[in-house]
């Protein structure tokens, strides 16, 4: 966030309040999460029929609802203003900076060997602006190993492949230590 913010992206993060807490700006979450792929991977990978790992000749941004109810259903930007979760300026602010976002951290991250494959933002609403939200980690990313494309995320937990602590640890070593 730090990183982001120096980037000139709004983000709700104020300081790191120990190893593992941040103080942040209080923030009215839009209920729309922010998917940003440059790889076929996970959901879309199986809907589109796409090999996992294929490479897209751009960014793709994907919607989804945030409904538990409702499985967290994608939706688009028709959905999004006839169901009132966001107005067309706020869902137009939060695509330029989802893209502005995988911009900074894939440079970021493939100077630490590791392929941004996709990751999911979730947005607030702070005084009136848009800022960015939530967390971004091994849980709402996907991180692959830039030779050995190795997955270095939460996909090792979903998947059952084992390693998941290593992996964390491996994320954080490359990006902190
Ligand atoms: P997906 O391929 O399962 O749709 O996931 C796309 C990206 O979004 C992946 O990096 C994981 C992240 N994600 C979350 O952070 N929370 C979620 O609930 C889901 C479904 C995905």
């Amino acid at each position: 966030f730090r990183l982001l913010g120096e980037k000139g992206i709004p983000t709700h993060f104020v300081e790191l309040v120990g190893e593992r807490e941040m103080l942040v700006r209080a923030v009215e979450i839009i209920p729309v999460e922010v998917v940003v792929r440059n790889i076929a991977a996970g959901s879309l990978a199986k809907r589109l029929g796409m090999e996992e790992g294929t490479e897209l000749p751009r960014a793709v941004v994907e919607f989804y609802y945030k409904s538990d109810a409702l499985g967290d259903p994608m939706v688009n930007e028709d959905h999004i203003a006839v169901l009132g979760l966001a107005t067309p300026e706020e869902l137009g602010i939060m695509k330029r900076l989802a893209l502005a976002v995988n911009e900074i951290l894939r440079d970021y991250l493939a100077q630490r060997n590791l392929i941004l494959v996709d990751f999911k933002l979730e947005f607030g609403r702070h005084h009136g602006e848009v800022i960015l939200a939530d967390e971004i980690s091994p849980d709402t990313c996907r991180f692959w190993d830039a030779r050995t494309k190795e997955k270095l995320d939460k996909d090792r937990f979903r998947r059952d492949l084992g390693g998941v602590e290593e992996a964390y640890r491996e994320v954080w070593s490359r990006l902190v230590g």
